[in-house]
């Protein structure tokens, strides 16, 4: 089995989670699952589903529901393959309710507003609408707030960048605005991002307030500057 699970960094969550590479561009899945009912999500599921799919339900875990931080093809091209693998539901925003992947499994697809919550057995997901790459960029946040949380930043928030603003419904401002709400976040939170983009697989949120110059970056001015909106 060819099997890259980079985990390296995160903590010891008290829920299942896996953060597996995929596709050919450095594309992270996730897969989060309450060990209770043995009752598991995937986040942006779109490369080698066989290989994904076939490691969760070897860890005992089903996995029962698709979350999408978007709708470009790298993330949420696994659909419709999920249906046939026992996805039985995918939440995807509101904003993309018109997307052509809904149109090929209209009756799976739930629509999440800002605030929405997600059960994964008894393990809350919580969605948080992000726009900026795209109007239905959301990211989830995951675990108690007392406890580890994990953050999946889809395109909005990568380790050390953010998502580009400058493909067809890229929006500056709305990132600008987006990460300053991430920013926010207080607790012990993992960042971890829709791409391998970095040299980690994930960071502490408290340590990327400093190290990431999208989230460190006050001034909308010199945000508008950054070199990761562009490339
Ligand atoms: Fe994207």
């Amino acid at each position: 089995m060819v099997y890259e699970d980079v985990t390296d960094t995160a903590p010891c969550f008290p829920f299942y989670f896996r953060q597996v590479l995929a596709g050919p561009h450095e594309n992270f899945h996730y897969v989060l699952g309450d060990p209770a009912t043995r009752e598991a999500a995937v986040v942006d599921p779109a490369f080698e589903l066989e290989r994904l799919f076939g490691v969760v339900e070897r860890d005992g875990y089903r996995i029962k529901a698709a979350l999408f931080t978007h709708g470009h093809w790298d993330h949420i091209g696994g659909v419709p393959e999920v249906f046939g693998r026992g996805v039985e539901t995918a939440y995807l925003h509101a904003a993309a309710r018109d997307h052509a992947k809904v149109a090929e499994a209209p009756d799976r697809f739930r629509f999440l507003q800002d605030g929405d919550r997600v059960l994964v057995g008894d393990l809350v997901v919580e969605a948080l609408h992000t726009p900026g790459h795209q109007p239905e960029s959301m990211c989830f946040l995951v675990g108690d707030p007392d406890g580890p949380r994990a953050l999946f930043g889809g395109d909005t928030l990568f380790v050390d960048s953010c998502g580009r603003t400058d493909f067809p419904g890229g929006d500056t401002d709305a990132m600008f605005r987006s990460l300053a709400r991430l920013r926010a976040l207080q607790g012990d939170v993992t960042v971890f991002p829709g791409h391998h983009y970095a040299q980690h697989p994930s960071r502490s949120l408290e340590a990327q307030k400093a190290e990431n110059p999208a989230l460190a970056t006050t001034d909308r001015e010199a945000f508008g500057a950054l070199h990761c909106l562009t490339h």
